[in-house]
């Protein structure tokens, strides 16, 4: 009950983004744009069931994969499907704001427009130039898009900061 007030609380009043995976096309999608030596430090932020890291690690092997994701549910989710996978990808629970960025050579994100008013100004202060941010729907609001990918009508945004 008091998970789901301040999961509540956090939506409406916060505008951060609800749970809604990715759909599996446009990971397909983007994973065939991508061209990945293995070793880049990638991020889901927002990760959810870390649908894009897996869908990264089984592809490309890299390593250094972690997920952020404050919401209890989504990320007992992807702990336990981690772990009975095998795999190596890193879930952190912890609000994605409080979490610095600068090892990060890609940034993978679904969210909101409010979020990613915020995290624009996040990205440039913290990320390293050459820095890869994915964004599945929601633009940044004030930075021009490297290239825009389509999946049926949704659109997947490449940024370079
Ligand atoms: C639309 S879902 C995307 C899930 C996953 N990345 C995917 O694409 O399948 C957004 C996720 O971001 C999480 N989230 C929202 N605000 C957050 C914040 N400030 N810090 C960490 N996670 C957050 C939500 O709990 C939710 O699981």
């Amino acid at each position: 009950m008091i998970l789901a007030s301040v999961q509540f609380y956090n939506i409406v009043f916060r505008g951060f983004a609800p749970f809604i995976s990715t759909k599996f096309e446009a990971v397909l999608t983007i994973l065939k744009d991508l061209d990945l030596k293995g070793d880049e430090c990638v991020y889901e932020l927002g990760s959810g069931k870390a649908g894009f890291l897996r869908a990264v690690e089984q592809r490309f092997g890299n390593k250094k994969l972690t997920g952020v994701e404050y919401s209890f549910f989504p990320y007992i989710l992807a702990k336990i499907q981690i772990a009975l996978s095998g795999s190596s990808i890193k879930i952190i629970r912890k609000d994605m704001f409080k979490v610095n960025l600068k090892e990060a050579d890609i940034l993978y994100c679904f969210l909101s427009p409010e979020m990613m008013i915020k995290l624009e100004k996040k990205f440039k202060t913290e990320c390293r130039p050459g820095t890869l941010v994915i964004s599945y729907h929601f633009k940044l609001p004030n930075s021009e898009p490297e290239r825009i990918l389509k999946e049926n009508n949704d659109n997947i945004y490449f940024y370079r900061i």
